[in-house]
This record gives C-alpha cells, sequence and structure tokens, in this order.
C-alpha cells in the first residue's frame, strides 16, 4: 500500500493511496475526538456516501452539505457551516472530514483552520485533480470576487486518504480535467511521469486501474517531497504553481463558470511553455511535446470571447504577484523548471495570444 509522508515544521502525517482506503477512514481518527462533522456535497455522498457511514459507525457524527462549484467557494459558506457545526454541539475536541472534490478540500480544510481558532481536518479527495494536488499539502482557503484563493490559512490535516476506487464515477471531464495536474507534476519534477502520459493515452483515458494507481502515486510522491522541503511556498513550493499564474487568470476572468479548475491549468500551462520559448528557456522540440501531451487529454471548453490583454491585466492581482512583480514558472526541459518575474510584458502577451489561438 503506498503510504508517503509529509513532514513540515508543524506536522508529519501519511498519505494513503490505496483501493478501498475509504473503508479505514475511522483509523485516522483520534480516539479522543468528539463530534465529527463530514463536509461534502449532496453528489457526492449520494454515490459514495453509505462507505463513509459504515466506516465511522458508531461514531458521533453530523454531516454538513456544501453546494459545491468554484463560484460557491466563498467565506460566507464557511460562516453557514460553521454556525451548524456549533447548533449541532460542535467544540474544540471536533475533527472536519472533508469529503469530496479540491473546492470541498478547500473549503472543508478551511473551516477546519479557524473554527474555534482551528481543529484538525481530515482529507478524503474524491476527484482526480484533489487526490492529486488539492487535498495534499495544507493549503486551504476560499475565493475572493477579486480572484481565487485570496483568503486562507495553511493547515495541515491529520491524514489524507485516497481511495482511487471512488474515481469510477467521476464524469469525464472532471477526470480529464484532474489529468492536466498529474501533467503538471510530470513536467515540474517527473520525466517518467510525463512519458507514462505521453505514451499511453489510451489507458490513461480508459482509466485502467494500474495506470490510474501509478499516476496518483507519483504526483502524490512529488507533492508529499515538495511540501515537506517548503511548506509556506517560500521556496520550491512554487513550482507547484505551473499553469496557475495564467490559469487563475483565466478563471477569475470567467467569473469560475467556465472552466474546470485543471482546463484553467492547461491553458495556463500551454501559455507558459510558449512564454518559455518565447523566453529562449525551452527548446522548440520540448515545447511541442508539451503542447502535445496537454491537446491529448483535451480540448477544454471554447475560449471565444477572451481576451489577451484582460487576462495580462488580471495577472496583477494574482497572490504569486509581488510587488508588482509577476512570477512566473517556466519549463526549462520536461522534469524541470524555473521561477521567473520580470518578464517583458509584451512577451507576456504575445505567450497568452499563443495559448488563445
Ligand atoms: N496547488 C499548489 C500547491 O498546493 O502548492
Amino acid at each position: 500500500m503506498p503510504r508517503y509522508a509529509v513532514e513540515t515544521p508543524r506536522a508529519r502525517y501519511v498519505v494513503i493511496v490505496e483501493r478501498g482506503a475509504l473503508a479505514s477512514l475511522a483509523a485516522h481518527v483520534p480516539a479522543t475526538a468528539g463530534k465529527l462533522f463530514v463536509v461534502t456535497t449532496a453528489d457526492v455522498w449520494r454515490l459514495h456516501g453509505e462507505v463513509v457511514e459504515k466506516a465511522l459507525a458508531g461514531r458521533p457524527r453530523q454531516v454538513l452539505f456544501f453546494p459545491g462549484g468554484e463560484e460557491r467557494k466563498r467565506l460566507s459558506e464557511v460562516e453557514a457551516l460553521a454556525g451548524q457545526m456549533l447548533r449541532a454541539g460542535g467544540d474544540r475536541s471536533s475533527v472536519v472530514i472533508a469529503f469530496g472534490g479540491g473546492i470541498t478540500n478547500d473549503l472543508g480544510g478551511f473551516l477546519a483552520a479557524i473554527f474555534m481558532r482551528g481543529i484538525p481536518v481530515i482529507q478524503a479527495p474524491t476527484t482526480l485533480l484533489a487526490q492529486v494536488d488539492a487535498g495534499v499539502g495544507g493549503k486551504t482557503g476560499v475565493n475572493l470576487a477579486e480572484g481565487k484563493n485570496l483568503l486562507g490559512a495553511f493547515h495541515q490535516p491529520l491524514a489524507v486518504v485516497i481511495d482511487p476506487d471512488v474515481l469510477a464515477t467521476l464524469p469525464g471531464r472532471e477526470y480529464r480535467a484532474g489529468l492536466f495536474e498529474v501533467l503538471k507534476c510530470g513536467v515540474i519534477r517527473s520525466p517518467e511521469l510525463f512519458e507514462l502520459m505521453e505514451r499511453r493515452p489510451a489507458e490513461v483515458l480508459a482509466r485502467e486501474p494500474s495506470v490510474v494507481d501509478a499516476l496518483i502515486a507519483e504526483s502524490v510522491r512529488i507533492k508529499a517531497e515538495v511540501v515537506s522541503a517548503d511548506e509556506r511556498e517560500g521556496d520550491l513550493r512554487r513550482i507547484l504553481n505551473f499553469g496557475h499564474t495564467v490559469g487563475h487568470a483565466l478563471e477569475a476572468e470567467t467569473a469560475y463558470a467556465r472552466f474546470l479548475h485543471g482546463e484553467a491549468v492547461a491553458f495556463g500551462m500551454r501559455a507558459a511553455t510558449h512564454l518559455a520559448r518565447l523566453a529562449g528557456l525551452l527548446t522548440e522540440e520540448q515545447e511541442r511535446r508539451i503542447a502535445a501531451a496537454i491537446a491529448a487529454y483535451g480540448p477544454i471548453p471554447p475560449l471565444d470571447g477572451i481576451a489577451a490583454e484582460a487576462l495580462a491585466a488580471r495577472l496583477q492581482g494574482d497572490k504569486k504577484t509581488v510587488q508588482g512583480k509577476v512570477h512566473f514558472v517556466l519549463p526549462e526541459r520536461i522534469g524541470a523548471v524555473r521561477v521567473m518575474s520580470g518578464l517583458d510584458q509584451a512577451m507576456v502577451l504575445e505567450a497568452i495570444r499563443g495559448a488563445l489561438r
């Protein structure tokens, strides 16, 4: 059973990747825990709630529903859930179990981070995107109208329980959106992972279990290693933002309603890869391979009506923009990236235009 340790200055926990792992969810709940609050959405609960109910049988618990959707990942939803927790007897001994996709992991984790100044959370991600990225690493938060994840906290979980079996019910579009985050891991740190996705798209898209398990395990291994080295994104963790600078701009520009997060990251990776080429960092052959791999898991929804200038303007509001300097994660070759700022505005605009074409 693959288990990956995340070790930060304040926390040490395991990420379990195993088919059927949800059945053992209770093993990660401290014996002294009070009421458990499962934060989830109605669709996830309908599909997979029974296994969690069985796993937590005998423990005091309450299921809290949140409407889901990036546009609902807002502070008002956190406040509503916190109120429900209080009315249901939640206190400092309570534990949140964030059971759902990346939006649920972010929002449930943030709820735990601030409820009575912080209670533990167990992350149980149910989409591919959440299993390989959002559920691991302790970033939690909600969106502002002005931009994504602009309110949040680092709050490491007690454990992350990844059960690839739940992916069987994941809609195709959501699955492909998660694959873009896997591809990201390959480009930033693992030529082997990239090549697996490059060479075996049919098996990847058919969700062949051994291939899916390998994709998740390698992505989690990379994420655990990066977060352990740099929890607070002072340095190495910034590489996980490959594709996210322009990707976040696209999500904000379209009010979080038109693209799934992974699709926006795919677009952002296309822009960053083109920018790396324009900046002379990346060869034409490597750009072609990255662009082809992104295309193999697409298409993303149509980009019509989106102006490059509007996306470029949005970059200023990104968390990664410090003192007016936009930071980009640019590939130097497949498996290695570099963080750069101070790039020529005209070049950035040209890269975004290239990704829009
Ligand atoms: N999703 C990027 C990170 O966790 O740092």
